[in-house]
């Protein structure tokens, strides 16, 4: 299936192309290809260089990927073991010369861009959610209060049975993708709030 964005300017494939799905194919991921998207991820830009996005990533399978999926808000919970990885992700909250990185969620956002057209660029997809408890993240990982743990990534092929999702998420599955206009969203020399 696919579910390219319907849109009239000449858009690069990876971006077009790339959408967020619930379900996902069987296929492996190798280790080299995981490395691939963190790699992406690695080189994206970051205020002062101080690249503060952290990445832990779980196998399906293996008792990291279930407690990893115990730290979800039930909602994910739905569909999340449709894919063969699950990622969580933080950004930490300071510099290393302990001044507020005021960035630091635009920074990690920038980094889930990377891996994602990474992704895209290899056949894989990247769903990302905000639906996390990441004060149960925070306690079930001992993670101190200089990092924020901030988004959970569902990672696998693109591919799989539509079915497998609760009725209610079938329909969104197939749906077209939507976008506020062109024109709420910029405009020269004005905020259009
Ligand atoms: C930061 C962020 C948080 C999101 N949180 C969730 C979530 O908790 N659960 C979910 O199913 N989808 C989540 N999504 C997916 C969005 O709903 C999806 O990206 C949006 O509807 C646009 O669809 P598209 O990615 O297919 O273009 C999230 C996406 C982002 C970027």
């Amino acid at each position: 299936m696919s579910k390219t964005a319907n849109s009239k300017y000449e858009l690069s494939k990876d971006i077009a192309n790339r959408w967020s799905p619930r379900v996902f194919s069987d296929k492996e991921i190798t280790l080299t290809q995981i490395e691939t998207l963190f790699e992406a991820a690695r080189w994206a830009p970051s205020s002062n260089n101080g690249q503060p996005w952290r990445f832990m990533y779980t196998l399906k399978g293996t008792e990291a990927y279930d407690k990893a999926f115990s730290c979800l808000a039930e909602f994910n919970q739905s569909w999340v073991a449709n894919a063969p990885i699950l990622v969580l992700t933080a950004y930490k909250k300071t510099f290393d010369n302990g001044k507020e990185n005021f960035h630091a969620l635009h920074d990690l956002g920038l980094a889930v861009s990377n891996l994602s057209l990474q992704a895209q660029s290899m056949g894989i997809a990247v769903h990302q959610m905000a639906g996390v408890n990441w004060r149960k993240a925070h306690e079930v990982y001992n993670i101190p209060e200089d990092f924020h743990v901030t988004t959970a990534i569902a990672i696998g092929y693109y591919g799989g049975d539509v079915q497998k999702l609760p009725e209610e998420l079938q329909k969104a599955e197939v749906a077209e993708r939507q976008r506020i206009s062109l024109s709420k969203i910029v405009n020269e020399g004005t905020f259009n709030l």
